[in-house]
């Protein structure tokens, strides 16, 4: 019976999957003459780099998905502001997405093994995959080819998701990237990973709604315990919450906090509470293999969006060349 489930899912999700247009004709095998050491040189980086810090795989992870649904994924996340120009690093959103050293030194090192040739938006990608697989989650044959934006504008952060959307904001937002509900819910699960600052959840813990002051899909003792993490007066400029209860390891205790009433953004627990996604989320928490599966093709899906084929390869992550 449950094998015959599985199958089913298993059919389910590879209908889903094939039906996903793919926009770029990007090759996994894109560096193999011109740069084989690529992959090696951004992996060792990035283990170096989690050794020394341990919020590094939840940064780089987020980093990816901010870059990619701002402008495709171009590495215009990684441009800085200048006189003229506030770039997407200084919007409200990314102002807590931090490492970006770890890029800047994984692209230091390729151009001294293989000067102008692997662009910043594949190193977010490769870097991506490495922080989930580092952290106990699925490998991926990350697809190569993208070349680097030269536009970053920190207004256009606002088209970013946010913690307080309901389930068809979420999926208007993820379809305007040509990506699926599932790819949504199953995108989400990077919140395996990483912290919030109270901030981002704090509208839910007063003040909700005309009839609630606690949002009513949060289990009650799971509020009390933000409660305390955010006080009103006193709180630290750090204050917030891990996004699970087990932070650093990428698996799908995520799904199984929301089942619990412990998803910690409005936009995890409301996944839930309606019939287009709440299969999704009790097939992950029920079962981490499908989760790792769906993860691995939906962050594919995610790095084909807005993909340039043509254009720069830059030389530095912060400046156009
Ligand atoms: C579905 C819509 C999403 C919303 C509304 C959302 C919102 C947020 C918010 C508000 C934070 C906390 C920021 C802070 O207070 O510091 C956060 C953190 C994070 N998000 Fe998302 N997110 C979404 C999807 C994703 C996706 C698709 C990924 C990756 C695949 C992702 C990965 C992360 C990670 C890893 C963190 C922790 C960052 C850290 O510890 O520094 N999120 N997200």
């Amino acid at each position: 019976m449950a094998s015959s489930k599985g199958l089913i899912f298993a059919i389910i999700f590879a209908v889903l999957t094939i039906v996903k247009p793919s926009e770029a004709a990007l090759d996994a095998h894109y560096y193999d003459r011109s740069c084989p050491a690529a992959e090696k040189i951004i992996l060792e980086t990035v283990r170096n780099a989690t050794l020394y810090d341990p919020k590094v795989p939840a940064r780089l992870l987020r980093m990816f998905f901010h870059d990619c649904f701002i402008r495709g994924c171009d590495a215009s996340i990684l441009l800085d502001s200048t006189r003229s120009n506030q770039a997407e690093k200084d919007g409200p959103p990314n102002i807590s997405v931090r490492s970006f050293y770890v890029i800047e030194d994984a692209k230091t090192k390729l151009e001294k093994a293989c000067p102008r040739t692997v662009s910043c938006a594949d190193v977010i990608a490769i870097a991506a995959r490495d922080v989930v697989t580092l952290s106990g989650g699925p490998y991926w044959s990350v697809l190569k080819g993208r070349k680097d934006g030269t536009i970053s504008r920190a207004n256009e952060t606002v088209n970013l998701p946010a913690p307080t959307f309901n389930v068809s904001q979420l999926i208007q937002s993820f379809a305007a990237r040509g990506l699926s509900v599932k790819d949504m819910v199953t995108l989400s699960g990077g919140h395996t990973l990483g912290f919030s600052h109270c901030s981002s959840f704090e509208s839910r813990l007063q003040s909700f709604s005309k009839f609630h002051d606690i949002d009513p899909s949060m289990n009650f003792a799971f509020a009390q315990s933000l409660k305390k993490k955010c006080p009103r007066s006193n709180r630290g400029k750090n204050a917030g919450m891990v996004l699970d209860s087990t932070n650093s390891v990428f698996d799908n205790d995520y799904y199984k906090q929301i089942l619990s009433g412990k998803g910690v953004f409005g936009s995890d627990q409301v996944l839930l509470g309606d019939s287009r996604t709440k299969w999704i989320v009790e097939t992950f928490a029920h079962n981490q293999k499908a989760f790792f599966r769906e993860f691995a093709v939906s962050m594919v899906n995610l790095g084909n969006f807005g993909v340039k084929e043509s254009g720069q390869v830059r030389v530095n992550t912060r400046f156009i060349n």
